[in-house]
């Protein structure tokens, strides 16, 4: 265990239970997924141990850390500043954790909205933390990308993609530009989009 992983599993003691436990059971199937997939167990745990450290903040609050940050928000993120919870996780894991890892801190930021160009670590951190067993919670899709994860972590980023637009479509919720971004992108890979000639 490195330094930032003994920091950020102590200051677990300090969030809300439900959400430290949350934490814990994302960092056991981050890296359970990480070795079924041959990606760095290490940097997946401390990605899921720092996923979630401003999770536990208000709307307001997370605003404030925004400005403060000088954080470019989309009209999204400032209609649900939830979202902004993973991108302004970065410079304070940076420096009060010690997370140098471009990857990891990659991994943090696009956990609530994902984006094109996410690194398999990314897509690991993203997935792991909507299957973890609490989450799921017997959601028949969601369990379906806790079965596509077992061997395709692109696919499961896409099926719980999907199910996000189904979610935003029926509840009139906003789709961050980022949610459209990495979905296009993993219709093109799996040749269900063709660019124009
Ligand atoms: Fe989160
Ligand atoms: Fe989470």
């Amino acid at each position: 265990m490195n330094d930032a992983e003994e920091l950020l599993r102590a200051a677990l003691a300090k969030m809300p239970q439900g959400l430290a436990e949350h934490v814990l059971r994302v960092a056991d199937e981050a890296d359970r997924l990480a070795k079924v997939h041959g990606v760095d167990r290490d940097a997946a745990r401390l990605a899921a141990l720092g996923h979630d450290i401003l999770r536990g903040h208000s709307a307001e609050r997370l605003l404030q850390i925004a400005a403060e940050q000088g954080f470019v928000a989309d009209d999204v993120d400032l209609a649900e500043p939830i979202l902004m919870h993973g991108p302004l996780a970065v410079p304070i894991l940076r420096e009060q954790y010690g997370v140098l890892d471009a990857d990891v801190l990659g991994a943090v930021a696009a956990h609530t909205t994902a984006r094109a160009r996410m690194t398999r670590l990314q897509k690991l951190l993203f997935v792991a933390d909507k299957i973890e067993p609490h989450k799921m919670g017997g959601r028949p899709a969601v369990i379906r990308v806790g079965d596509l994860a077992e061997t395709d972590l692109d696919a499961a980023l896409l099926a719980y993609l999907d199910v996000q637009v189904v979610q935003a479509l029926e509840r009139g919720w906003p789709l961050h530009p980022n949610t459209i971004a990495a979905r296009n992108e993993l219709l093109a890979e799996a040749g269900r989009i063709a660019p124009p000639k």
